[in-house]
């Protein structure tokens, strides 16, 4: 299924992860071999239910960590080159996963469709994330859960001020990324229950939020 974009930023976000996919696992591999392992693994031991939907997955780095036998798995992301390298890791790593290209922004899902919606590193490229939020809700079954892992604007009100500062710099060189954001405010306004964050390193940048819809 085919997405269709309807503004600017979006396009401009997609073109960025298409042209970065093929060397996308190597930037991360570092983080990837410490804390961000865990971290992937503590997001689906959250996930509750069999229908689980991951958005944004990119080139699929939490496959490796989901219980693909008990969950039925979807997984969206709005660049065609993240998707090339999630369904190669998918093939290689044997689970089974329905791959589709879409916005988060416009998921083409029935509403109440998933008992627990997850991403992680995803709210801090979405051109209108509360669009995206909305639309997690509206997929999320009534009582499913939400399940993010973010990184946004440090609590530490020193390193914050200097990542307000460097954000317009940091969004235009990388047409995509906001690394001052705060997702969990979001989440709220979703209209999201926002049950538990759990603060993954010691400046409050790196998040794991848990929500439910209501
Ligand atoms: C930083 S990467 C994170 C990928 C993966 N979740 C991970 O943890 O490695 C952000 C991903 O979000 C995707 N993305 C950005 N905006 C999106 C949108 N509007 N809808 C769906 N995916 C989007 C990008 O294509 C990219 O794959």
């Amino acid at each position: 299924m085919s997405t269709e974009i309807e503004d600017g930023a979006t396009e401009t976000v997609k073109r960025r992860y298409d042209r970065i996919a093929p060397i996308y696992d190597r930037v991360v591999q570092t983080a990837e071999r410490g804390r961000f392992k865990s971290w992937r693994s503590l997001l689906w031991n959250k996930a509750e239910g069999k229908e689980i939907l991951e958005v944004g997955a990119g080139t699929g780095l939490n496959f490796l960590y989901a219980d693909a036998i008990n969950h039925n798995l979807t997984a969206i992301d709005l660049s065609d080159g993240m998707l090339r390298y999630a369904r190669q890791r998918m093939a290689k790593a044997q689970i089974k996963v329905e791959l589709l290209q879409m916005d988060v922004q416009n998921l083409h899902f029935q509403d109440d469709s998933f008992d627990s919606v997850i991403g992680s590193f995803l709210f801090c490229s979405v051109s209108h994330p509360l669009t995206g939020l909305k639309e997690v809700k509206r997929v999320c079954k009534p009582g499913g859960k939400v399940v993010l892992l973010e990184h946004g604007l440090s609590e530490n009100r020193v390193i914050g001020a200097l990542m307000n500062a460097a954000d317009p710099i940091v969004a235009w060189v990388t047409g995509a990324e906001h690394i001052n954001r705060k997702i969990e405010e979001g989440v709220v306004e979703s209209g999201l229950r926002l049950e538990n964050i759990t603060k993954l390193d010691r400046t409050g940048i790196f998040k794991l939020l848990e929500a439910r819809k209501i």
